[in-house]
């Protein structure tokens, strides 16, 4: 006999667990089924984000970082440290123990919230009057009826062809957050997010990192202005990134042998010890059996969905990486949670407009709303306003005055439509460029506000007074 739930969510990464956490709160009795298991083959919630992604890479990020920080720069604070040393094993078991504080916590809030968890892989059978019926196997093999049902599948890393992933010499995200010496020569396909944060924590800790880049342009979806300063900052700290290359051959031996032609067409070859291919995700819907409920994919085989979350088929919807719009957690997350609100009858919106985007290298790049060189396609009239955090105090105490902060608002209404920084802190400083925006602030709103003295926010503070041409400190 099946068991009969309101919501049964297939997959536990942030958009699943998030939609259903929000479900069961809403009133509504709520499952959840991820198939993510833990090398002794416990359930491992929270999937890409917390196993593979966002989590393991900002502990190694940091980690990486405290280590490049003691052996450069504590000098300066007049803090020596003698006989420095990296133990790589230490510095993984603490990677994997704030995951597992991760997945332990998210077996709590189910439990708080009175999730019911069902640990194995769903896949649809069909759909009637009745609900949906989702087929789990694995350890809790059960058969589940939900009056609705959400796709939460996430997504997987696409593999170079010719060149599939065997995660010792030739390694995805997975690989990546877990090599186990440091390798002399890192390669890396794919100078975007993944590349640039990995390829960061590598060099941090010893590899010569090289980074080859299909598109002419480095970091094309970022700020022209911030995209040309991190290249220039990240070429000063050995990473070694070529763009508008094309990989014709990857040869797997006891070293990884990859052959390209560089942007003057001229053939290259590249001998690496480990190398890493982060060239996009592709969405996960293996085994999911989508067709046996009638669910479309759309050409890029993403669930295809409406801008609610829902999909061709009455009661199912899909939310995340499994559908189209940026693969970050933070939307994934929104998504879950409009969904279970528009289950439950509430109204919800998700504003795609001002998903904010960072990049976890140092320094730090992040930004919301429109670039430059977007604006200037589309003919709006904008005015900019760049302060740099040279000028700003407190960069200055930390030692850290790289980059700046960019913000460009309509000329006539002066409302913000984009911000971009690479500095200290971007990620954090970020926020409050969001929310100015959700508001529907000016330049003029930020610069009317105090912002606390010495802090890096006074930094967006100054961009706003740059965009009317009257910074104070520069
Ligand atoms: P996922 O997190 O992929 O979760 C899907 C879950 O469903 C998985 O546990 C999977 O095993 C399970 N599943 C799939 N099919 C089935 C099935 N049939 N039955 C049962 N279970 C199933 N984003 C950020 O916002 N910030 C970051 O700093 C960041 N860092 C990242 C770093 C790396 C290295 C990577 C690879 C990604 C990073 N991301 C980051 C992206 C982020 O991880 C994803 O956007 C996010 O995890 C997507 O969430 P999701 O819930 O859609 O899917
Ligand atoms: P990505 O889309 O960020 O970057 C892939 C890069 O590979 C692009 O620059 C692309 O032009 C290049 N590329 C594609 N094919 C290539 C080829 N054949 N040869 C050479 N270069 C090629 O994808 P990435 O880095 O794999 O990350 C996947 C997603 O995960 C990101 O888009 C992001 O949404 C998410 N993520 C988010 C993070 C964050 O929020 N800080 C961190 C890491 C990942």
């Amino acid at each position: 006999m099946a068991k009969a739930f309101d919501v049964v969510v297939v997959g536990g990464g942030p958009g699943g667990y998030i939609a259903a956490i929000r479900a069961a709160q809403l009133g509504l009795k709520t499952a959840c089924i991820d198939d993510a298991a833990t090398t002794d083959g416990k359930p491992a919630l929270g999937g890409t984000c917390t196993n593979v992604g966002c989590i393991p890479s900002k502990a190694l990020l940091q980690s990486s970082e405290n280590y490049e920080h003691a052996g450069h720069q504590f000098a300066e604070h007049g803090i020596d440290v003698k006989g420095l040393s990296v133990d790589i094993a230490r510095m993984l078991a603490r990677k994997d123990k704030v995951v597992k504080q991760n997945n332990d916590g998210i077996v709590f809030l189910f439990k708080k919230n009175k999730v019911e968890f069902f640990h194995g892989r769903g896949s649809f059978v069909k759909t009637g009057g009745d609900g949906v019926e989702i087929k789990v196997t694995g350890k809790a093999a059960e058969t589940l009826l939900a009056k609705h049902a959400i796709i939460a599948t996430g997504s997987n890393p696409r593999a170079l062809p010719g060149a599939d992933f065997d995660e010792k010499q030739i390694l995805s995200n997975t690989g990546a957050l877990a090599i186990g010496d440091v390798p002399k020569r890192l390669g890396v396909i794919g100078a975007g997010v993944v590349g640039l944060e990995m390829g960061s924590v590598w060099r941090r800790l010893g590899s010569e990192v090289t980074i080859l880049e299909a598109l002419p342009d480095f970091l094309g979806a970022v700020d022209t202005q911030i995209a040309k300063e991190a290249a220039k900052v990240f070429a000063k700290q050995g990473l070694g990134i070529h763009t508008g290359v094309k990989i014709t051959k990857v040869t797997v031996k006891k070293t990884v042998v990859v052959d390209y032609t560089d942007r003057a067409g001229t053939a290259q070859s590249a001998t690496f010890d480990k190398l890493i291919v982060s060239i996009g995700r592709v969405a996960n819907t293996a085994g999911l059996e989508a067709a046996a409920i009638g669910v479309k994919l759309d050409e890029r085989g993403f669930v295809g969905v409406d801008d609610h979350c829902r999909t061709n088929v009455a009661n199912v919807w899909a939310i995340g990486d499994v559908v189209r719009g940026p693969m970050l957690a933070h939307k994934a997350e929104e998504e879950g949670v409009a969904v279970a609100e528009r289950i439950a009858g509430h109204h919800a919106h998700v504003d795609f407009n001002t998903v904010p985007w960072v990049i976890y290298t140092s320094p730090e790049i992040a930004w919301v709303g429109k670039t430059e060189q977007q604006l200037k396609a589309a003919g709006v009239e904008f005015r900019a306003g760049v302060f740099p955090f040279m000028a700003n105090g407190r960069a200055r105490a930390l030692g850290d005055t790289t980059g700046m902060v960019k913000m460009l608002a309509d000329a006539k209404t002066d409302r913000i439509l984009g911000v971009h920084i690479i500095g200290p802190m971007a990620s954090e400083l970020i926020a409050e460029a969001v929310v100015a925006m959700e508001f529907g602030a000016s330049s003029e709103d930020i610069a009317l506000i105090c912002h606390a003295h010495p802090s890096l926010s006074e930094a967006m503070k100054e961009a706003a007074l740059a965009v009317d041409k009257r910074t104070l400190n520069l």
